[in-house]
């Protein structure tokens, strides 16, 4: 179980111009948790510190009740996988290259047969079999996307934090993507947290959605009590309409010219 208390956050000294503002959270296992917010609310900040990549002015996250800044790096990137934002990749890699990455908190770079296996299952798992040869930059952006969740999924944690995976993917990727990342909890039983840009795709995918605004928490809940007009229109500042669709609520955010 993860337990984010009482996070404040600053990247400037003294705290001045704060990040994040006392940010409590109780991670639902097993499900997907949606973040969204509009540009700079402190989502990736937020996913940063519950990795301990970002240290926190003050509060703690827990990890099965262990404050995670005590627990060693290798240790915990057994329990947490973090798929950023903007992947710093520069040097020309294969697909197999990069999923063994995953498996480095296990393997120290030296793969066993067991962590073979796990690489294989990954690139099973998304699709990537028969393409483990190709260079990263001769795949479409849904294959690139796909071979960096095999990252992840080789890295066989329970907490699996990814930050805007639909970045630069099109509309048939991006359906597919979610329906990945669902799998990942319904099939594979992780527990995913994952940064949304379209709202939407949360509404539809996510079993709880936590809506961010200038580093606070808004609203939270089960899709239908956070896809509302009134924590919608609060958290992006924007006249929203909110429809049903499939038993689900939707969000219309433009008028058509008349
Ligand atoms: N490394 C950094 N140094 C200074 N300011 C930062 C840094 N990273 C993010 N910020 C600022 O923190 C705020 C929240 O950023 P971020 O967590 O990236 O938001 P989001 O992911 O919701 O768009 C923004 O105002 C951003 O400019
Ligand atoms: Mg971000």
């Amino acid at each position: 179980m993860i337990e984010v208390k009482n996070i404040n956050q600053s990247y400037t000294k003294h705290g001045k111009k704060k990040i994040l503002e006392n940010i409590n959270l109780t991670v639902k296992e097993k499900a997907i948790t949606a973040l969204i917010g509009s540009n700079g609310a402190g989502k990736s900040t937020l996913l940063g510190v519950m990795s301990n990549l970002i240290a926190p002015l003050s509060g703690e996250v827990l990890i099965d009740g262990t404050d995670i800044r005590s627990i060693k790096p290798c240790e915990l990137a057994k329990k947490i996988a973090v798929l950023k934002q903007t992947q710093h990749i520069n040097i020309r890699i294969t697909v197999e290259d990069l999923v063994e990455f995953g498996r480095f908190p296990h393997s120290k770079g030296r793969l066993n047969d067991f962590d073979r296996k796990k690489v294989k299952e990954s690139l099973a798992y998304m699709s990537l079999t028969g393409l483990e040869n190709r260079y990263l930059d001769e795949l479409s952006g849904g294959q690139r996307q796909r071979a960096f969740i095999a990252m992840i999924l080789a890295q066989d944690t329970p907490y699996i934090f990814l930050d805007e995976p639909l970045n630069n993917l099109d509309i048939k990727y991006s359906v597919e993507m979610m329906k990945v990342i669902r799998s990942l909890v319904t099939e594979l039983g992780k527990t995913v947290i994952v940064v949304l840009h379209d709202i939407n795709f949360a509404s539809a995918y996510a079993d709880y959605i936590v809506a961010m605004k200038k580093g606070r928490i808004i609203g939270e809940g089960h899709p239908d009590q956070v896809i509302t007009k009134e924590v919608l229109d609060k958290v992006f500042d924007h006249d929203f309409n909110i429809v049903s669709y499939q038993g689900r609520n939707t969000c219309l955010y433009f008028d058509c010219v008349s």
